[in-house]
């Protein structure tokens, strides 16, 4: 019988937090954005009341920080533990819930209202995007919300992986509705002409 090829080791795979502990540690994250983006800032600025959030794979967790000075209960969460320390030192002296767990398996207390997304698609290898899916379904409430930002374009070498807009469509069309799918005018490098603000809502 022919042997399984090796698999690469934990810092290649990026679905292993080692792969992210490394960029963290080695401080290459040319994803972070330093701030948050304007469409973010703006929706939750015409949201009333605020609802309960979650921010799966937060990283450095500044939409975190702006939540909860905002007065919203959020949970950042992130498997890789050197993410969780930049979060910390981000969200020193703030009410965030941050929580280092994998966004498949960790065991919410609640579902949720509200999930933000940023650049945690896109860090997933497309073999994962089926059980994301499901994922943000079972974590909403019905009538809560999928909001952020979508990296749409062709880019299978990731990550950031790129998805096609059919594909996100016919991933989320099962249990959302879109609402909402506007451009960016303020992507940092990485994402800029490929992303997409899109709000969709859990039947
Ligand atoms: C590209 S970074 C984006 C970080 C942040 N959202 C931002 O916009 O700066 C992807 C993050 O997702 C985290 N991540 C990847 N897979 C995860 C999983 N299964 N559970 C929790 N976090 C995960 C990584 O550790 C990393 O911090």
């Amino acid at each position: 019988m022919p042997s399984a090829p090796p698999s690469k080791p934990p810092e290649q795979r990026p679905e292993h937090p080692d792969f992210w502990c490394k960029r963290f540690g080695e401080g290459c994250t040319p994803w972070d954005a330093g701030r948050v983006p304007n469409a973010f800032a703006a929706f939750v600025a015409s949201q009333q009341p605020a609802v309960n959030t979650l921010i799966p794979g937060c990283g450095s967790a500044w939409e975190a920080a702006f939540l909860a000075e905002s007065g919203w209960p959020v949970t950042a969460l992130d498997f890789s533990p050197q993410a969780v320390a930049s979060a910390r030192q981000v969200l020193a002296g703030t009410a965030v819930d941050l929580v280092c767990a994998d966004f498949f398996t960790f065991e919410p207390r609640q579902t949720y209202r509200l999930i933000y997304e940023r650049a945690f698609l896109c860090a997933l290898p497309r073999q994962l995007w089926a059980d994301w899916a499901r994922r943000v379904a079972e974590l909403l409430s019905p009538g809560g919300r999928l909001a952020g930002f979508f990296f749409l374009c062709e880019q299978p070498k990731g990550p950031p992986f790129g998805i096609r807009p059919e594909q996100l469509d016919e991933l989320l069309a099962p249990n959302f509705e879109r609402l909402e799918d506007a451009a960016v005018d303020d992507s940092i490098q990485v994402f800029a002409g490929r992303e997409r603000w899109q709000v969709w809502r859990r039947r």
